[in-house]
């Protein structure tokens, strides 16, 4: 277990980055008044500045400089702290020395990280030592995958072992940041220039604890194209999360011992509805979404791309983080037949307002609910660090997992 005596009940690293400065306000808003919070980065200027603008229970916050680039201070941040909070992005550019340290000290940690690559470097290298020292390493904590996870999770309490589930995306109305730009394009340019890393982001089974454990379900490939799916009843057309998302899922059901069923086939998509109206609508969708991902492979078209989009520190405006919404619905079939469904929803843009509350809960989680969490340790998902104790949580503060 992690020695109790830390200054610091949960440190947010990455303070000052557009997602950082939500998590900062949510936590200042949210979080029980005696837990002692500090705000990390690696620029005490602009800490301060993002301080100044919190509200007043912030004011009082410490403040610990650290680099990403420097691992003596990671090591004293872990060293402070029960839960580190990261949102220094991109991860696999900046985040393994943070895992590392956090590992070595049987820190907890949770992050926003959708890069496989990251995970699974982490998993190889750090999964022991952080199972070791007593550290709940938990990435994924923001949209991704916390409603894939906790919408499975939900599924399998309801249902009993799945023979097959499937993350259906209704509504998804937010903005994007340049945080999460320059990660995916990180993502795409490192799967470009290496083929090892291009074979893993396209595994189904990328994040698995043992792989030749892994069920033979044949092609478990992510949806690239539309068509009609009789099992959730409409249109369907890719979702760009879900070669993130299922392998979450999967290593969820792995570290389960395969408790949400030992032939359990997962997929998420974006739901069109029926008729003809949504077969056009899922056409034009996946054209578009192909096209969008095509610039970003070639120079020039990239180039002309990317100068439209955000940079690192920017993103969604208020009117656009507050107007948005997350609806989203998972289709389970149990081994024996019987259906549900799960309702998933929150409000704010996903990726940012909503996001603010999945990893400032996650924190809050790691930090105060050691009693009621698994005694599970290692590299863990949302769902099996934290599980149902998490979705209390997001249900207390307006999120929705309906079974219907
Ligand atoms: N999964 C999800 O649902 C989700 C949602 C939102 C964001 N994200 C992810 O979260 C990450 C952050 O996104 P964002 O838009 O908030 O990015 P951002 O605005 O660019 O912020 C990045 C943060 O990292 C800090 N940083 C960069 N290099 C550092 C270093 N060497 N040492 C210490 N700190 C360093 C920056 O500090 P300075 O201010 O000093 O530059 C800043 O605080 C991205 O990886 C993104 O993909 C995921």
């Amino acid at each position: 277990m992690p020695p109790m005596a830390r200054t610091f009940d949960l440190v947010l690293f990455g303070a000052t980055g557009f997602t950082g400065r939500l998590v900062a306000e949510y936590l200042a808003n949210h979080a029980p008044a005696e837990v002692r919070i500090a705000l990390a980065g690696r620029n005490t200027q602009k800490l301060e500045g993002v301080r100044a603008g919190l509200p007043e229970r912030a004011r009082n916050w410490p403040l610990v400089v650290a680099d990403a680039a420097d691992s003596a201070s990671l090591e004293k941040l872990a060293a402070q702290a029960t839960v580190v909070c990261t949102t220094v992005g991109p991860y696999a550019k900046y985040g393994l020395p943070l895992v590392e340290a956090c590992a070595k000290a049987g820190t907890h940690y949770c992050d926003l990280t959708g890069e496989t690559q990251f995970m699974r470097d982490s998993i190889d290298r750090y999964h022991q030592t952080a199972t070791a020292s007593g550290a709940r390493i938990v990435h994924t904590c923001g949209f991704d995958s916390i409603p894939s996870d906790l919408g499975v999770l939900t599924l399998h309490e309801a249902l009993g072992p799945l023979a097959r589930a499937t993350f259906v995306v209704e509504i998804l109305k937010g903005g994007f940041s340049g945080g999460t730009i320059a990660s995916a394009l990180h993502g795409l340019d490192e799967g470009k220039a290496n083929r090892a890393r291009r074979r893993l982001m396209a595994d189904p089974y990328a994040l698995s604890p043992n792989p030749s454990r892994e069920p033979k379900l044949g092609d478990e490939r992510d949806l690239a194209s539309f068509r009609f799916d009789d099992f959730v009843g409409q249109w369907i057309a890719p979702f760009v999360m879900a070669s993130v998302n299922t392998r979450v899922v999967r290593r969820s059901n792995a570290l389960l011992d395969y408790a949400w069923g030992k032939q359990l086939r997962y997929a998420e998509v974006t739901g069109m509805k029926k008729g003809p109206a949504a077969a056009v609508k899922a056409a034009v969708f996946t054209a578009g979404l192909g096209a969008f991902l095509g610039s970003l492979l070639f120079g020039p078209t990239r180039k002309l791309v990317e100068s439209r989009l955000p940079r690192p520190g920017e993103g969604p405006d208020e009117q656009t983080r507050k107007s948005g919404f997350l609806r989203v619905r998972v289709f389970g079939e149990s081994e024996s037949g019987a259906r549900k469904t799960v309702l998933i929803e929150g409000k704010g843009d996903p990726g940012y307002q909503l996001t603010a509350v999945l990893l400032g809960e996650s924190a809050l989680c790691l930090a105060l609910d050691e009693a009621k969490l698994p005694k599970r340790f290692g590299v863990l998902t949302p769902a099996t660090a934290m599980g149902a104790v998490l979705r209390d949580r997001l249900v207390a503060h307006g999120m929705t997992f309906k079974l219907q």
